[in-house]
This record gives C-alpha cells, structure tokens and sequence, in this order.
C-alpha cells in the first residue's frame, strides 16, 4: 500500500492561488503510463462480481467472440472491435433481475440494456465503433433482414457478438464442458438464419471440434489468456484520455442507482477542488479528479437492488454494501500505473480512528489524499439531493462533518478547510452534478 503522508501540505495556496494556469504539469503526470487494456479488463471483471452465477461472463464471451471472429476471417480492426465490445457489452444491464434475463437463451426484451449500453459508451472516441457493436448485440439476424436496423447497418461484429454471447449462456457452470459441446452445437444450429448468421454458425462449427476452444472459453484464467493474445485495444493513455474514460465509468457507475447517480462525479468535483486547497499540485488535482470518478467502481459489483433499497438496509444487505471499497481497491490494484489514484480513491470509507472499512487503517497509514477522499465523499452524499430526501442544508451538513473531526473520525484540518469554503465547494459540486444529471436524464428520457 503507498507510503502515506499526514500533514496538510506546507504549499497550501487556497483561495489566494497564485498559480501559473497551464503551467507544466509535474514529472510525475508526464510519466503516468495506464494502459487502457489493463483498464477495461479490470472494469469488465468487476460488472460480473455482481453474482456468482455470471462470473466471467464478459471474459468468456470475449474469448469466444474472438476465436469466430478470427475462424471467420475478419480484419484486424474489427476483431479488435469485437473483442473490445464484448467485454464491456452488458454495461447497459442495470439489474440483478436484467442480469438474470440476459441469461436466458431466448430472452423477452434485450434492446433496452443493449441501447443504454450504447448510450453510455458512444461519446468517447476509442468507443465509438464498439458501441454500435454493443448496440444491436441482441439484433437477429433474420434471414439477412438483420444487415440493419432502423436504416442502420449493422456490422458484422454485433453478430459474432450475439453469437459468441448466446453460446456462452448455454454451458452450464456446473457441469464438464466437453459433455455440453453436442447440445450446444445442436441448439446453435436450430437457430442458423433466425437468431444467427449461418456463415457465423459454420464458422463457430469448426472452431467447436478443438477441445482448446472450449476449455479456454471457460478456463479461470481467462485475464491472462486475453493479456497474452493481445487482442484488446493496447494504447497507452495520457492523462486527458485516462480522464476521459473515467468520466465515462463514472457515469456507468453511478446511472445503475436512481439514489446516486451523480455520486461520483460530485465527490470528483469536491476532492479536486479540496486538493487543490490543501496545495496539491495541478498534476496530483488531476489525479484527484480521476480517483473521485473512480472511487466507488466497486459498486459495479453491488446488485442495484441494494444501492436502491428504499428504508433501511438488512445487516446482511449493509455487508454486502461495504465490500463496494474492498472491490474498488482491489479491481484497481490490477492496473499498473495508478497505484496512487487507486490508494486517493479506495480507502474512501477508512476513518483516522479505524473505525473505517474494510482495512481499518488508521492514523499516519491513511495518506492525505484518501482523507480529503473521505471528507469529499461525506460532504457530497450529505448535500446532495437524493429522490427520497433533500440534501442538508449548510450549518446543518458542517455540523455533521465537524462532528467527524472532533471524533477522529475525518481529517481535522481538511474539514477546516471545507468549514471555511464551504459555499464554494457546493456550488462546484452542485454545478458538477446539474451537468452529470442533465446526461442521466437523457438518457432516461431516450428510453422511456
Ligand atoms: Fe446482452
Ligand atoms: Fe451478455
Ligand atoms: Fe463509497
């Protein structure tokens, strides 16, 4: 776990900064290397921790997809695509319930989650071309009718990716693979030419002789498999693009839960400008940004069902609730590269007294960023407005903090900090959140 710091920072240049705008950013921003293949690995893991019975089930199609696409022949980008559209492409199921539906072989209703998966993804530039595959990854192909949909067409990727995705619902977790393969094969074939492309069909039809292509399709080291091929986009990103992307997780994060749904990018917002304050440089305020979008990816793993229960929360129900960080820190430590946003952003729910979960790291061991983390993260779900109440209003919301502070439960002096700034750091956080809300409601809206 990083090296922790303690004190407030000594350059603290809040409200009188007097920083050069656009100054260079710091050597350590310059030599921030994430790669965005690590990244996805790590986001599609963590969507299938949300229960037992789809683990893997992102990786697995991925794998699947992969191998017919090659069998098939297609080129290297779209393979690529493929590859990067089917580890995501079930972001747009909301619910333990949809989760659960998807898993049917003939599902009822599958545009609504395969719409939002694309909604959410469209706008970030390395996502484009895989959204559209995300999209219609549901689409039959219906004697060739399936080459479009509502005037659009639909690429040859959406189908391998149904392809691979219905063939990955039909093995049984339980059962050995190989004694699965005839009565997978068989009901695959049923559906050539209605559901599938035939041409697909024979393709996975070769591919299904080899043992090698089922045992990898549900091998437990799958991320290694993938990681050795190569087959995910490998770019390096550089700060714009790893905020980027955060930004687009966030929003993935956050628009599962009515009660939430632009958590994250207000605890973003209050922890870079808290940075900032404290005298962060302008590279580490980035890094803040980047570690708030991020800090509740573990919630991916949490049914909706609970995030949104309305009333209180079963022990059970709370338990479940709290392994969010121990997820977050844990998906995150898989990625090389930010390993400090990652300690900022995981260690959110740690308290200065141990009293915090699930490390219960304490005093000195809990560095400054993850207690500014903590204060942002307190300070924004006390403010915001939730659909079943009303954000506190200000004496009553620094009452609660303050109280934080005197029990060592918060960082003294960041909470001063936010006690003295308090009307500034709301209006960026609600500023934050009105534009993050504008997004969610489209997209409610788009769909409803
Ligand atoms: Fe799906
Ligand atoms: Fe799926
Ligand atoms: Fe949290």
């Amino acid at each position: 776990m990083q090296h922790p710091e303690s004190t407030i920072r000594s350059t603290n240049s809040f409200p009188f900064i007097n920083r050069c705008k656009g100054c260079i950013l710091s050597a350590m921003l310059e030599n921030l290397k994430v790669r965005l293949s690590d990244l996805i690995l790590a986001f599609s893991r963590v969507l299938d921790f949300v229960s037992p019975q789809v683990a893997n089930h992102h990786l697995r199609v991925a794998i699947i997809a992969s191998e017919i696409a090659q069998s098939f022949g297609v080129s290297r980008q779209e393979s690529s695509d493929i590859f990067l559209a089917a580890t995501i492409h079930d972001i747009g199921v909301f619910s333990v319930r949809e989760k659960f539906e998807a898993l049917e072989f003939e599902m009822a209703n599958p545009h609504l989650h395969a719409e939002r998966g694309y909604l959410l993804v469209k706008d970030y530039n390395r996502f484009s071309r895989a959204a559209s595959l995300i999209r219609h990854h549901h689409t039959p192909w219906a004697s060739g009718e399936g080459c479009t949909s509502n005037g659009e067409e639909v690429p040859i990727g959406a189908h391998v990716l149904h392809l691979a995705d219905r063939i990955e619902v039909l093995i049984y977790k339980n059962m050995e693979i190989l004694s699965q393969k005839k009565h997978i094969v068989s009901a695959i074939r049923c559906h050539s030419g209605k559901m599938f492309m035939p041409e697909l069909v024979e393709a996975f039809e070769d591919l299904a002789v080899r043992e090698s292509f089922w045992f990898d399709a549900i091998s437990p080291e799958i991320p290694q498999i993938i990681s050795d091929r190569g087959r995910l986009p490998d770019h390096e990103l550089d700060i714009t693009e790893l905020l980027n992307i955060s930004r687009i997780f966030s929003n993935i994060i956050d628009y599962r839960s009515s009660f939430t749904a632009v958590h994250s990018t207000g605890v973003s917002a209050v922890s870079s400008m808290l940075a900032q304050m404290v005298g962060f440089s302008d590279s580490e305020c980035v890094m803040m940004t980047v570690a708030g979008y991020l800090h509740d990816i573990g919630k991916l793993a949490i049914p909706p069902e609970i995030l949104d229960k309305p009333g209180k929360l079963t022990e059970e129900e709370f338990n479940i609730i709290k392994s969010h960080v121990y997820h977050s820190y844990r998906i995150l430590e898989g990625v090389a590269g930010i390993e400090t946003i990652n300690t900022w952003g995981s260690l959110h729910h740690e308290r200065i007294d141990g009293t915090g979960y699930p490390f219960h790291l304490k005093g000195s061991r809990l560095p400054i960023g993850s207690r500014i983390m903590a204060v942002a993260d307190v300070f924004t779900a006390i403010t915001e407005d939730r659909p079943y109440r009303k954000g506190m209003a200000g004496e009553h919301a620094l009452k609660v903090i303050q109280g934080m502070a005197q029990n060592n439960a918060l960082d003294h002096s960041i909470v001063g900090m936010a006690s003295t700034y308090f009307g500034h750091l709301n209006d960026v956080r609600i500023e934050a959140q009105r534009k993050a809300g504008e997004g969610y409601q489209s997209i409610k809206q788009l769909l409803s």
